[in-house]
């Protein structure tokens, strides 16, 4: 069994979206183990994402998340980083494959309503990021 990183943005949380995402990733047989809406200041924000810091989104990436509110939760499942990433959809809605969340319900490559973790050590280091070991209720 394992567990993935994952946060409904801003974008989705500002349209009333986290019911109609947390039923896809129900649907698909993820149970969410931990959950929490967080306003997540600049500069954590910027800690999240600081593998991304050379790139030439980053402070846009940056500004967004620390926008508004933001759902962060731990999904588990059976190879869970995987099935969670082919729940989401490519990164770009327009790659999307439809029934995907991105696909349904994402803007823009920026504003594509999820993130997940893309591997085993990247799923531990984010999860820790957000929540003590107390608030997996697995
Ligand atoms: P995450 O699950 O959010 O990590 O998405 P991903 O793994 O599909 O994409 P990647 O790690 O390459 O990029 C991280 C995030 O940066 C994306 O989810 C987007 O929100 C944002 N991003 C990626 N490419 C662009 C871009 O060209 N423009 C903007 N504005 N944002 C981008
Ligand atoms: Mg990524």
């Amino acid at each position: 069994i394992e567990r993935t990183l994952s946060i409904i943005k801003p974008d989705a949380t500002r349209r009333n979206l986290t019911g109609k995402i947390n039923a896809k990733f129900e649907d698909a047989g993820l149970r969410i183990v931990a959950q929490k809406r967080i306003h997540l200041s600049p500069a954590q924000a910027g800690k999240f994402y600081e593998v991304h810091k050379d790139r030439p989104f980053y402070g846009e990436l940056v500004e967004f998340m620390a926008s508004e509110p933001v759902v962060v939760q731990v999904l588990e499942g059976e190879n869970a980083i995987a099935k969670n990433r082919e729940v989401m959809g490519a990164t770009n809605p327009a790659n999307a494959d439809a029934g995907t969340i991105r696909k349904e319900f994402a803007l823009s490559v920026g504003e594509n309503s999820v993130h997940g973790s893309d591997a085993p050590e990247t799923a531990k280091e984010e999860i820790a990021f957000f929540f003590s070991g107390l608030e997996l209720v697995g």
